[in-house]
């Protein structure tokens, strides 16, 4: 399964001051506030993190068909840079996913896999053709090969991605 979730940085920082009493407390654990305490830029890592829970949120959801808001559950974990993408884990209950996160100047673009290898499969779809919704969940109709197959849409600000396998 896959997920994916974009930030726009010039939106984010016009939408929501994460600075406001409260805000972190409702979102982060302990560990990802000192993720953003000790960052060099802490308002990327607000939304670094932010990214990477919704992005597994969008697996754990097809999943689990478990809806809701629940950002505390979802932890980030051993985030790590390899070459400017910063990898990384995410846990929520029983399941770990894999996060994959790309940052410029402009966006945060997170994928989540369930397994590593998982990430070698993702293409990114240029338009919604063929994407066809069941219970809000998109899924992408392959046509040269007759088959289904899993795809998910993030889009905020100036940006939109479509990823599928
Ligand atoms: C549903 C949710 C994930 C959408 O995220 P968003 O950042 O508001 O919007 P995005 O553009 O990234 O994603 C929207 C797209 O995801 C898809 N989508 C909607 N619900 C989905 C779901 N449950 N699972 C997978 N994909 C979903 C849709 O294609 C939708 O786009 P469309 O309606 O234009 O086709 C979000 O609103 C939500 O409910 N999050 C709560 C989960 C949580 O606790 N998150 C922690 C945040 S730190």
């Amino acid at each position: 399964m896959i997920g994916n979730d974009i930030v726009d940085l010039a939106l984010a920082q016009q939408e929501s001051n994460w600075k406001r009493k409260g805000f972190l407390d409702k979102i982060f654990s302990k560990n990802e506030q000192l993720l953003i305490s000790n960052a060099e830029n802490p308002a990327i890592m607000v939304w670094n993190l932010w990214s990477r829970k919704e992005a597994a949120y969008k697996i754990y959801n097809r999943k689990t068909q478990i809806r809701g808001y629940f950002p505390l559950q979802f932890e980030c974990f051993d985030l790590r840079s390899i070459d400017g993408i910063i990898f990384g884990k995410v846990a929520i209950k029983s399941f770990v996913y894999f996060t994959k996160t790309e940052i410029n100047f402009e966006f945060i673009h997170t994928i989540a896999v369930e397994n590593t290898r998982g990430f070698q499969n993702i293409k990114t779809l240029e338009n919604r053709k063929n994407i066809k919704k069941n219970n809000g969940i998109p899924n992408y109709f392959d046509e040269y090969n007759s088959v289904s197959k899993l795809v998910s849409i993030s889009h905020h600000g100036r940006f939109e991605r479509i990823i599928s396998v």
